[in-house]
């Protein structure tokens, strides 16, 4: 009998090559993966857990291009249809796609109007303001280990520093984090053909909990965003209160699993390579550089979020058809040595500048000079903090299981 590739080639005679499968190992090390199949090309077909086959741009050029093309769009509705169609299954619930339905997965007009409302408190100006409170938690969390041999460090530390501010700014109590935290991490978890989906379950959680937020907010304002963004009104354009929740989880999900697991890959680079770690320990004033670097080598995206095609499109001399499921893979394309040199080597002194670890074009992270002071400051207080923090001898490290989230689950280290 053929075999599941053998089958999908004759299948579909567009098809440049057989479907690879990827399963729970490929999360112990996608770069091991994307290394072979970026020798074999730039674009790939994939066969997710879900059993679903997507389209995956691994080589840096095409992730540029593809990542900037309008005939790749994001319209949460489209995405959804196509999914189901792709499954043989009924649509998602209507709440569930309005939820989804934020400036990540809209397309121009809508994404344009969504975005220009929150732009403003995400620039480099407004984020400065933020740097003393930032400091401050810093502080706060590493005085609170300071006296302990080894610690967890996601738990102690990368996790709750980044959760703190996003909770402060948005306005939501950050009491409630186990909750949405719960919450989330099933959102972005892969589920696996047969495995029982969590995900409208959690959805409706979180609908639920933030549509009760955004009320107390109309009817009593505080200083915060969503207060902000609850009265915000461009000549006239106020966002409905399904675009609030929908604009709240996004910002909520967005500011969580991104800048810890930038803190909890940096920290393990560095601290396989200890020789960069003194270097910066000694020279303070390459901190910036180094997350830059963090970024292209081991950023929190793996693959950016699900693309489809409106029409054919033709990247690396492949052509993908209408109505395909594209994910860029912004890891993949990050070590791609056809752009930076020696790339699966940490060079935190050096770095070669053009990664895509916030993305590229219109829906380039509206959070990232956020994300760089955080890491800036989480990054300048651990070093002064701890000058010889080192792994943890008996650290068995392992990986969330998500295509879209590069993070580790734990990072046991020594303190002293
Ligand atoms: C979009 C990465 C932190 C808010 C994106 C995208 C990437 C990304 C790759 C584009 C996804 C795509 O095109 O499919 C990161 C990384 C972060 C980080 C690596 C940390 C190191 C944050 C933070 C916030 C944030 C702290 C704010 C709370 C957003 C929003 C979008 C976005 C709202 C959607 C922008 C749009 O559609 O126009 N981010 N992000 N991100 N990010 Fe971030």
């Amino acid at each position: 009998a053929p075999d599941a590739s053998t089958v999908d080639s004759m299948a579909d005679r567009t098809a440049p090559a057989p479907v690879e499968s990827i399963g729970a190992e490929f999360f112990d090390d996608p770069h091991a993966r994307y290394r072979r199949w970026r020798a074999e090309g730039p674009v790939h077909r994939v066969r997710f857990p879900d059993d679903v086959v997507r389209w995956v741009i691994v080589g840096y050029a095409e992730a540029r291009i593809a990542l900037a093309d309008p005939r790749l769009r994001k319209d949460a509705g489209q995405l959804d249809a196509i999914l189901h169609a792709k499954r043989g299954t009924t649509a998602t619930d209507p709440n569930i796609v309005a939820l989804l339905t934020h400036m990540l997965g809209t397309d121009p007009p809508a994404h344009t109007r969504l975005r220009k409302l929150v732009n403003k408190a995400f620039t480099s100006r407004q984020v400065a303001l933020l740097r003393p409170r930032i400091e401050q938690i810093t502080a706060t969390l590493l005085d609170a280990i300071g006296d302990r041999d080894e610690v967890d460090l996601m738990r102690d530390f990368a996790n709750p520093l980044p959760v703190t501010v996003i909770c402060e700014l948005l306005g939501v109590p950050f009491e409630d984090r186990a909750d949405f935290q719960a919450w989330t991490k099933t959102l972005v978890t892969v589920v696996g053909e047969g495995e029982h989906d969590e995900r409208p379950t959690a959805s409706a959680a979180m609908v639920g909990y933030l549509a009760k937020l955004v009320r107390a907010k109309q009817s009593e304002p505080a200083e915060d965003l969503l207060s902000e963004l609850v009265l915000a009104d461009d000549e006239g354009d106020r966002l409905t209160d399904q675009e609030l929740v929908s604009m709240a989880f996004l910002l909520l999900v967005a500011g969580h699993e991104t800048t810890v697991n930038l803190i909890g890959n940096g920290v393990l680079a560095l601290l396989r390579d200890p020789e960069q770690w003194r270097a910066l320990r000694e020279d303070p004033t390459g901190v910036p550089a180094a997350i830059e670097e963090f970024l292209r080598f081991d950023g929190p995206v793996d693959m950016a979020t699900a693309r489809y095609t409106a029409e054919p499109i033709t990247l690396g001399n492949t052509e993908i058809p209408a109505g395909e499921i594209v994910y860029v893979a912004l890891s993949a394309a990050n070590r791609d040595p056809a752009r930076f040199e020696a790339p699966d080597t940490l060079a935190t002194d050096t770095p070669t500048p053009g990664h895509l670890a916030f993305g590229h074009g219109i829906h380039f992270c509206v959070g990232a000079p956020l994300a760089r002071v955080e890491a800036q400051i989480a990054f300048t207080a651990l070093l002064a903090r701890f000058p010889d923090l080192a792994l943890s001898p008996t650290a068995d490290l392992h990986w969330q299981t998500s295509t879209l989230i590069r993070g580790l689950l734990e990072l046991p280290v020594r303190l002293r």
